[in-house]
Parts: C-alpha cells; structure tokens; sequence
C-alpha cells in the first residue's frame, strides 16, 4: 500500500504530529524528511502530553518504525536528550534509523544562527535560534558535516577544520566572538558516535524496500508551505523545503511511490517570527484565538501570531503541494464566535488578487478580503461524525473546503488523539 505525505499548509503549528500519531498504528514507517529541532510537535495520548522536536511523531507508535530522512539536519545533543527522555517515559525508541547522509548541526551553527540574527536587527527572521539556517547553509556549500563522516574520524577533523576557516574569520573580525578549535567541535561530535552507530543506515534504500514489499511509509513535514524556502514568504522562511517535493529529495523515494499528499491547515491562522500575514488579528478576536487555541510555541514558547482563515494560503498549498485531503484541525477553536470571517482574496493597491501576489513588497502590502459565515455555540468536542457538528459548523467547513480547492477529509475537535471526524481515508491508493 501507499507512501503518504503530510505537509503543513499554513505557517506551521497546523497539528502535523496528531495527524502523524492517528495515522501511526496504520503505517509501518514515519519518515521526518525536512527540518531539524527547529519544529516542535503536541500530541496528547490519554493524560499524557509528549513534545517532540527533532523525533518523528510516529515514535509513539509500537511497532512504527522511525526514520530520520537525509533531508532532515540533526542536533546530536537534542536527538539524544529526546530519546532518553522519551525512554524514562516507557517508549521503546530502539527502532530508530538514521540516515548516514543527514547533516549534523555543529555547535557553532546554533552560536552563527543567534549571531546572525542580532546582526540583522531589524531586518531579523526570528528564527528558533537552533543552527538550522547555518547548517543547510554548510551543507549547500559543500561544507557540512554528515552523520556518515562520524565513522571516519581523520575524514571529520578534516572537514571540521575546512568548515571552520571561514566561520573564524567571521566569528572574530565582524562578530567579535572567540574562534572555535577544531578539537572541541570533534569531540562533543564524537562523544555521540557510538551510541547513534546502531540507528545508522541507509534509509533510501530501507524505504525503497519497504514499499516494494508493500508496506505504508508516512512521510511527516516538519515547518510548512509558507516556511518553504523555495515557495513561502521568502526570506521570512525556513532553510528546508517543507513541501511534498521535500519530501523525495529528503529521504530518497522517489515521486511515483506517493498516493496521497495530506496537507494540515488549523480553522483559523497562526504564525511565529517575522515576515507577512495578511490575515493577522491585534484586536481581541487574535488575542482570543490565541487563548483558546493555546497559541504559543512548543519549541520556544514564543506567542503565536494569531488570524482568520486565509483560504488564499492554502489554496496556493493544495497547488504547490498537490495535495489530495485536508486535515482541518482546531476547529473546536472556534465555537463561541458569532460570526466568523474568512479571506477569499487579497487586495493590494486597489487590485484583487486571487493567488498569492509575486513580489515581497506587493504581499506584504496585501489586505484581506473576508467573507463572514455564522458562527455556532454547541460544544463540538464529542461529535465523532460530520452529521453531528451543527449546521453552522457543517456550513463553515463546506465553505473552506470549496475556497481552499482540496476535499477535507478529517476534522479535528479537540486536541486528544480521539477527537477527530473522520470523512474520507487519508491512505488512499492514487
Ligand atoms: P505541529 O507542529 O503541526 O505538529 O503542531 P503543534 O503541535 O506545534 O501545534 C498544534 C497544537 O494544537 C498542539 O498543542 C496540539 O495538541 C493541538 N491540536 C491539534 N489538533 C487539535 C484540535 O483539533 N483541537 C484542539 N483544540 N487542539 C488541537
Ligand atoms: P513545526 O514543525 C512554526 C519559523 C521560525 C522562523 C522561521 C525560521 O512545529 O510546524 P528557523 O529556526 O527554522 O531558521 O526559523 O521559521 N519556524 C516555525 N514556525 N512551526 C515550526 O515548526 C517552525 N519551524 C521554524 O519561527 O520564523
Ligand atoms: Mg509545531
């Protein structure tokens, strides 16, 4: 059966890691193909709430098993903290594979990431601060580090101290930061090389073999279409490609072998850093939203930017992404409101924009253009089937579904791991 992808169509913060843990006892491999310990994922099982960052959600999962993709780059210090954490909570994460060709985030990508963006001030990204950016930036230049190059320990020091060159000059003639010595970046690298070794493997071909023998690979976008470094708000973006695209190069499968391409959008907006958001609410309605919602950040615990629905988002997420469902989350957020609106459009200097605007300035100029739907006040936590929710509820979702072009295929109504409507089947055959 099928490869499935789930891809964020928003800013992120859609709800990827539930989605990933319903689907889980379904599938037989979770692959992270994008990101690093930049993202942050709540899944609630029971009483019991895990955060993961850098593990793939289907880590929770028995009988799953995770992978870590070649796309994805890999803080050692964080992929070990996770694991033993989740181990002193009973999860049995033995399974884990890594693949020899991710990159590793050397200590001194995290110490350019926090420089950087001090340096840039008011022209800052607001980044998690995690090295991800000067890590992919490493490995697009040719100087980054891979997991593989642990195993080849002269190889390391050697590519250590060529990545270095460079990055001293910078640290101590424009940042006023002390050198780093090759000799301290090895051994913290080293320390973790024996205990990863078992995890290591070539993940492209394990995959390919799985699906010929007809087992379900998941593949779990970290970040989103809008965080996209070829296709969201650039530069306000992150460093991966967070789209379904991703999700090949990330992990060596190629395009034939995906069926469906599950995009998760939230009821409403949310978005953390900098950059645009047409949609975005400083009045009482974003600050209600982001109470209810919950909106801060697993990973930093920044406030989420909180706004209306904007279906020209996800619209342009079912087309760069293709995408075959959607998994509406949070829609329980909602309830309470009178009158919901929704953007259909944007306008910029008196002109109506359908799609997303080409340039920078004209999208970050763009005013939406809402239309307002009744709100409902029934509690829709219980409602396990789409005949349950209200009529109004069942209107808004309608209604999102035809603006945004994409079925939606399941409804989330709270955040346990049960609180969902399922429509259609989200691992369906092309
Ligand atoms: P991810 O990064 O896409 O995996 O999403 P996060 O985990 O960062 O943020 C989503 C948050 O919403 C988490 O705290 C989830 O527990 C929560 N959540 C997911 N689906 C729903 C839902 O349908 N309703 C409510 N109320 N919360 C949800
Ligand atoms: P999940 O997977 C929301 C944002 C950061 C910043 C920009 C670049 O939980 O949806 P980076 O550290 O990646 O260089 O930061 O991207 N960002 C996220 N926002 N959810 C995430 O992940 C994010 N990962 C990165 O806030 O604006
Ligand atoms: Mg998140």
């Amino acid at each position: 059966m099928p490869g499935a992808v789930i891809v964020g169509a928003q800013w992120g913060d859609e709800g990827k890691g539930k989605a990933t843990d319903l689907l889980g006892s379904r599938v037989d491999y979770v692959v992270k193909f994008n990101g690093g310990n930049n993202a942050g994922h709540t899944v609630v099982i029971g009483d019991q709430k895990f955060a993961l960052h850098l593990l793939p959600s289907g880590i929770l999962t028995p009988g799953c098993t995770p992978v870590i993709g070649n796309g994805v780059v890999v803080d050692l210090r964080v992929l070990f903290e996770e694991l033993d954490g989740l181990a002193e909570r009973g999860v049995d994460t033995s399974d884990l594979l890594v693949s020899n060709a991710a990159h590793i985030i050397a200590p001194y990508a995290r110490t350019l990431d926090n420089v950087t963006e001090r340096f840039l001030g008011k022209r800052k990204i607001g980044t998690t601060g995690r090295g991800i950016g000067p890590a992919y930036a490493d490995k697009i230049n040719r100087l980054g580090i891979r997991v593989g190059d642990l195993f080849d320990e002269a190889l390391l020091r050697d590519k250590i101290e060529g990545a270095l060159v460079a990055k001293n000059h910078l640290l101590v003639k424009v940042y006023n930061r002390r050198a780093i010595g090759v000799d301290e970046v090895a051994d913290e690298l080293l320390a973790y090389r024996d205990r990863l070794e078992p995890h290591v493997a070539d993940t492209s071909l394990v995959l390919n073999n799985a699906l010929d023998e007809g087992d379900t690979v998941l593949f779990e976008g970290g970040q989103a279409t809008m965080l996209d470094v070829d296709h969201g708000t650039y530069p306000f973006v992150t460093s991966s490609s967070a789209t379904a695209g991703g999700a090949c190069t990330g992990s060596g499968v190629g395009p034939t072998r995906i069926d469906s391409v599950i995009g998760i959008a939230k009821a409403y907006t949310t978005r953390v850093g900098e950059g645009p958001m047409p949609t975005e609410l400083h009045d009482q309605w974003g600050d209600r939203l982001r109470d209810v919602g919950h909106e801060f950040g697993t990973t930093t615990g920044r406030p989420r930017r909180c706004g209306w629905y904007d279906a020209v988002i996800t619209r342009f997420a079912s087309r760069i992404n293709g995408l075959t469902d959607i998994v509406l989350t949070k829609l329980d957020v909602l309830t309470g409101i009178e009158e919901i609106p929704v953007c259909v459009n944007y306008e910029v200097d008196g002109v109506r924009y359908q799609d997303l605007p080409l340039d920078q300035a004209a999208f970050a100029a763009a005013k939406p253009v809402y239309e307002s739907f009744p709100g409902w006040t029934e509690d829709i936590s219980g409602c396990r089937e789409f005949s349950d929710l209200p009529q109004a509820a069942q209107d808004y979702v309608k209604a999102v579904e035809e603006l945004s072009d994409c079925r939606i295929s399941t409804i989330g109504v709270g955040p346990g791991r049960d609180e969902v409507i399922q429509i259609n089947d989200l691992l369906h055959a092309r």
